[in-house]
């Protein structure tokens, strides 16, 4: 087939034909929306490096998850910022603690909304660290029981899916053991398989007051150079009882998605992370980039590389947009 016989443009012609052979779609169904939230009341407050995201305190929900609601926005995944650090973050599996409290309001306003909860510890400890810190190391093993502490408060709480982003070995089956133990054997875990220590998450840790106090995460992040270590994580993770293989950064990474795509059958998540999401706001509002375009086509090619899911700062925008 040579040209002419064959003219690729024909099916471009007007919007109509395009639709028709458009293999991709961005739908509000796939969307989770992250909130961030603070202890205390009467707080909404923007993140200065992240325009549109607030952080808000329980009271201050209400509205906020009205309009998710509204927009057809079908999850939302919880961040929370205690008034209290520690060494062990002992705030993360407080029963009082702030996501405790965020799930049960949430729950009270819509009890349609999926609620997954971020499972960490760098937001609530005092070194920043994800874990708990042993001669100057981040200890996998401590921090493990801290990890199932914090999962189980959740579902208690009445969390429907936990999502472990701590990068610690092992984690994944920690977590599924303390949760079937508890009776919680019907709670999924979306893994954060395969999570980066990347350079994107800078806007993130202003928002969540998490950046570490001293040396950084590249003991227990993965190094962004590989590839065949996602993998190898995303293995260990479905052994473990992963139900969801989250990829995050997702457009720096767009080559991992697609490969973790070809390689498991689980549902892939992946997650457009602070930095994507102010990058674009950034040049937007310098007049540099068509800011709506660029959000619209880089949901497009996180679909278009594998994804199922995604986690996006965008998500009320692009809900907005789409109805
Ligand atoms: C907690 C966590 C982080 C993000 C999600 N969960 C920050 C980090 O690892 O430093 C980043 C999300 C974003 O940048 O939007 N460990």
């Amino acid at each position: 087939m040579f040209f002419p016989e064959y003219r690729p443009r024909r099916l471009r012609r007007n919007e109509q034909l395009r639709s028709l052979v458009r293999e991709t779609e961005i739908s509000v169904k796939h969307l989770i929306y992250p909130l961030f939230i603070v202890e205390g009341k009467g707080i909404k407050e923007e993140v200065p490096s992240m325009p549109g995201v607030y952080r808000f305190s329980c009271d201050q929900l209400k509205d906020e998850i009205k309009e998710v609601l509204d927009l057809g926005i079908p999850a939302v995944i919880l961040f929370g910022i205690p008034a209290q650090k520690d060494e062990i973050g002992s705030q993360a599996y407080a029963k009082r603690g702030v996501v405790q409290q965020a799930i049960a309001t949430i729950k009270k306003e819509a009890p349609e909304l999926v609620v997954v909860t971020d499972v960490c510890l760098c937001e609530y400890t005092s070194h920043g660290h994800c874990g708990i810190i042993k001669n100057g190391e981040v200890d996998n093993d401590l921090t493990l029981e801290q990890l199932a502490r914090t999962a189980v408060s959740h579902a208690k709480a009445g969390a429907e899916m936990v999502a472990p982003s701590d990068m610690m070995d092992g984690r994944v089956a920690r977590i599924r053991e303390a949760l079937d133990e508890a009776g919680f054997s019907h709670i999924p875990i979306m893994s954060y398989a395969v999570k980066y220590c990347s350079s994107f998450y800078g806007p993130f840790r202003d928002a969540a007051e998490s950046a570490p106090q001293f040396g950084d995460r590249r003991s227990y992040q993965m190094d962004p150079a590989n590839v065949r270590e996602a993998l190898r994580e995303a293995s260990l993770d479905v052994e473990e009882g992963a139900d969801i293989l989250m990829v995050k950064p997702a457009l720096p990474y767009l080559d991992v998605i697609s490969r973790l795509r070809a390689e498991f059958n689980h549902p892939i998540a992946a997650y457009q992370v602070s930095g994507e999401y102010a990058m674009i706001k950034a040049a937007g509002r310098l007049g540099w980039l068509d800011e709506e375009r660029a959000m619209l086509e880089s949901l497009l090619s996180i679909r278009r590389a594998g994804a199922d899911i995604i986690i996006t700062y965008f998500a009320k925008e692009v809900a907005k947009k789409l109805s």
